[in-house]
Order: structure tokens, then C-alpha cells, then sequence
């Protein structure tokens, strides 16, 4: 029927195929025969009412027929999720972080991405962990999707059957921008996987590094790097000139300097700039160190350069 991306697929369109067929063919049954008895039985055809008592063999057979259809509904249900809630001991496990509004995955080699590469043929497990609200891990492509619970944790697995990419999309609604939160899933020939899994970022490049733990952290999906408005105030131009802030109720001008900087990563609701509402960004108190800091500045800064 579609392509089979992941070894659910079958099992869940036959499913959903088997309760849909059987619900259509009662859903058109049932409104023929109500049409055909309302023109059969109109007054003016059938002037007196019949009383009917009862009719033993009809009511078993109404009775015995749809049990056994939704015991087989329910069958197909429970062995289909059964699979995909015990997953085999070989898979590999990925750490996925969903926040306001984008998606990391982290391997176990420490590796950090922000789109979702796999093998293909091979079983891969999601630890599925909240930043902040309830998000849902949707691969429409695999037929998996899962909640992700800020404060507890859940799981989905699945094994790819086709070299492709497939769209990631949040499937719980958690605010302004979660339209835009997407990605994707890369699988790849068992080779070319761990080639990737195995490439070290290189650290010394501090753009690629900033860039990347703005990237990774969700920051670009508040604060544009274009000088379009978001949810807060764009990247370009971030360090030009002087801020206008709310600092406690009170207007009042502040340095765009690293302090300022900090400040708006650690304690964002401290001073809210002009214009843009507090309330609107998780904390970041103890998440970055000195270079990160250093990094994601120098980034920035680049921004203007262009
Ligand atoms: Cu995350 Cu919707």
C-alpha cells in the first residue's frame, strides 16, 4: 500500500485499515436500512403500528457478531502495541529532548544532533524527555508517536526499513511555535551511520561551536538571526548600541555587554526588553560554561559582519 519505512507500518495499516473497513461497512449498512425502513413503514404505507415482542435468534445474532468483531479489533490493537512497547535488547538508545520549540538527540557517545540520524535495519529506542511542557514525538512515516512528559519519563522505539528522510513533527500543542517544530530522521546504511556516529566536532571553531549550542538549546526558535521579530528580540544587532529594559517595573538603560548577556540566559525575566513580554523563556542557570558563553557571543557578533 504505502512504503514501508519502518517494520510498523504493515502492522499498523492493516489495523487501521481492518477498523475502518469494518466501521464503514456498518456506518453505510445501517443508514441504507434506516432509509429503506423509514419509506417501508411511513404512515401513510403502514397506517397501523406493529408491536413487536421481541426475536430471540435476531438478538443473539446482534449480539454474538459485533462481540466477535470488536474481539478481533481488539486483538489486532494489543498485539500491535505490545510490539511496540517492548523493545529488543540490541537497540540503540538516543536521548530525545523536546523544549519550546525544537527537538535534540543525544547519543551514547555524547554526540549531540538536532536532526535524528539511524541505521537502517537496526532496533533504535528514544528515551523521550520535556525541557519544559508536553510534546509528542510524531514520525508519521515509522506510524510512532509518543508524549514527551515534562518530570517523568516515557519511550517509543522502531527499526527503519528504507534509506530516506522523514519528517519529525510535535504532535501536542505547546504554544506559538509549535507549527515549527520539526525535524527530521536520516537513515542511513549501517557504514555511513557509524561514520557520522564516530566524526568528532571540531572545537576550536568557536562560530560553529556558538552556533551550535544556540541551535541545539532551541534559542534560534525565539530569537531570529535575521532581525525578524520572534518571541524575543532577533540575534542581528543584538550587541549594537544600548538596551531598553524592564528591570522590576521600572524602564531603564542597560550595556549590551557579556553581563547583559548572561543576565538574559540565567535570569531572563530579570530585565525584559522593551516591547517583548517576560514569562516567555526557561532559565538557563548552571546549562553553560565560560566558553560556551564566549562562543555563542562570537557568533553573534558575526551576524553584523555580513
Ligand atoms: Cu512541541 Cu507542540
Amino acid at each position: 500500500m504505502f512504503k514501508e519505512a519502518s517494520s510498523f507500518v504493515e502492522g499498523v495499516d492493516f489495523t487501521f485499515a481492518l477498523i475502518f473497513g469494518i466501521s464503514l461497512f456498518f456506518l453505510v449498512g445501517i443508514t441504507v436500512v434506516m432509509i429503506y425502513f423509514v419509506v417501508k413503514y411511513h404512515h401513510k404505507k403502514n397506517p397501523k403500528a406493529t408491536d413487536i415482542e421481541g426475536n430471540f435468534s435476531l438478538e443473539v445474532l446482534w449480539t454474538v457478531i459485533p462481540t466477535i468483531l470488536v474481539m478481533v479489533m481488539f486483538y489486532f490493537g494489543w498485539s500491535g502495541y505490545k510490539q511496540m512497547r517492548i523493545v529488543p535488547k540490541d537497540a540503540i538508545v538516543v536521548e530525545a529532548t523536546g523544549r519550546m520549540w525544537s527537538w535534540s538527540f543525544k547519543y551514547e557517545n555524547g554526540k549531540v544532533s538536532d536532526t535524528l540520524v539511524v541505521p537502517i535495519n537496526k532496533a533504535v529506542k528514544l528515551d523521550l524527555m520535556s525541557d519544559d511542557v508536553i510534546h509528542s514525538l510524531f514520525i508519521p512515516a515509522f506510524r510512532v508517536k509518543e508524549d514527551l512528559i515534562p518530570g517523568d519519563t516515557n519511550y517509543l522505539w522502531f527499526e527503519a526499513r528504507e534509506i530516506g528522510s522523514y519528517h519529525i513533527l510535535c504532535a501536542e500543542y505547546c504554544g506559538d511555535r509549535h507549527a515549527y517544530m520539526v525535524s527530521k530522521v536520516d537513515v542511513l546504511p549501517m557504514d555511513m551511520y557509524e561514520e557520522w556516529y564516530n566524526t568528532k566536532i571540531d572545537t576550536s571553531n568557536k562560530l560553529l561551536m556558538g552556533e551550535n549550542l544556540l541551535k541545539s538549546n532551541a534559542c534560534l526558535s525565539c530569537h531570529s538571526i535575521d532581525g525578524s521579530r520572534l518571541v524575543g528580540p532577533s540575534f542581528k544587532g543584538f550587541f549594537d548600541g544600548e538596551a531598553e529594559v524592564i528591570e522590576n517595573g521600572e524602564e531603564k538603560t542597560v550595556e549590551k555587554n557579556l553581563e547583559y548577556f548572561k543576565n538574559s540566559v540565567t535570569d531572563p525575566d530579570m530585565q525584559v526588553v522593551k516591547g517583548f513580554n517576560a514569562g516567555m523563556m526557561v532559565p538557563y542557570p548552571d546549562k553553560f560554561t565560560e566558553e560556551d558563553y564566549s562562543n555563542m557571543i562570537e557568533y553573534i557578533k558575526s551576524l553584523d559582519e555580513e
